[in-house]
């Protein structure tokens, strides 16, 4: 039984899963994470609502909605050309503060730990000041949505990705740049995770594999929406 409770993937510190990613577990308060779902209801209510994205003929198991640009596999749009046919709504100041505290805290905590030589941010490219996400995926999970493994590689820019988790846990995937077969490392990204992945990890296949059903704190249940879970992944399109 110890090294079940050994086992890295339930250890929640922060810390370097790959060069260039960093896993900030916990970073949203109580209070911060209501106030994200919250924000849940404004969005949907449109322009632009959200929708399963259709990947080769299939529909995603997931519902999205864009902040900033309307993303389709290989295009970013400020219109949902396959949706309505309307203009998504901007992408929020407020985000573009968070991420760059996200990319400032992921660089600190991996200075600070002794146990992980090699710096994420001077892999990243840029210091926090100088992020500047223009698009935000807001992904809804029921109980049995998944995603299977992908690159993020739609965008222009090799800026990072920050990724936020709120309401149910899940287990996250994330593994390397060649394929999306092994070495990978399953994580519990629970409500108020942050995820920074960027430089040499910006192209790794991940994907979310399991929702476990029930598992959110009082704060961060998605009661408006039956339970499940929410990931706002940020980042740059390098497109005008
Ligand atoms: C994504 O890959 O865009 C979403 C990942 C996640 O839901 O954590
Ligand atoms: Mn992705």
């Amino acid at each position: 039984m110890d090294s079940l409770f050994a086992d890295e993937a339930f250890e929640r510190r922060p810390r370097l899963v790959s060069p260039g990613a960093v896993w900030l577990p916990g970073y949203l308060d109580e209070r911060a994470q209501e106030w994200i779902i919250a924000r849940w209801s404004q969005w949907q209510a449109g322009p632009v609502p959200a929708h399963s994205t259709r990947i080769g003929g299939h529909p995603m198991s997931v519902k999205t909605i864009g902040l900033g640009w309307h993303w389709r596999p290989g295009a970013y749009d400020r219109r949902a050309r396959d949706v309505n046919n309307e203009t998504v709504l901007p992408f929020p100041d407020w985000m573009t503060r968070l991420g760059r505290q996200v990319i400032d805290s992921a660089a600190e905590a991996v200075a600070r730990d002794d146990d992980q030589p090699g710096s994420a941010a001077s892999v990243w490219g840029l210091t926090a000041s100088d992020y500047e996400p223009d698009v935000a995926l807001v992904n809804y999970y029921d109980e049995t949505a998944k995603m299977g493994m992908h690159q993020d590689k739609d965008e222009y820019d090799p800026a990072p990705v920050v990724s936020l988790s709120l309401g149910d846990t899940c287990i996250f995937r994330f593994g390397n740049s060649e394929s999306r077969n092994r070495p990978y490392e399953d994580i519990r990204l629970a409500s108020g995770d942050a995820f920074v992945f960027g430089g040499p990890a910006r192209f790794a296949y991940h994907g979310v594999t399991k929702i476990l059903p029930g598992t959110a704190p009082d704060h961060g249940r998605l009661s408006h929406l039956g339970g499940g879970r929410i990931n706002i992944t940020m980042r740059t399109t390098g497109r005008d």
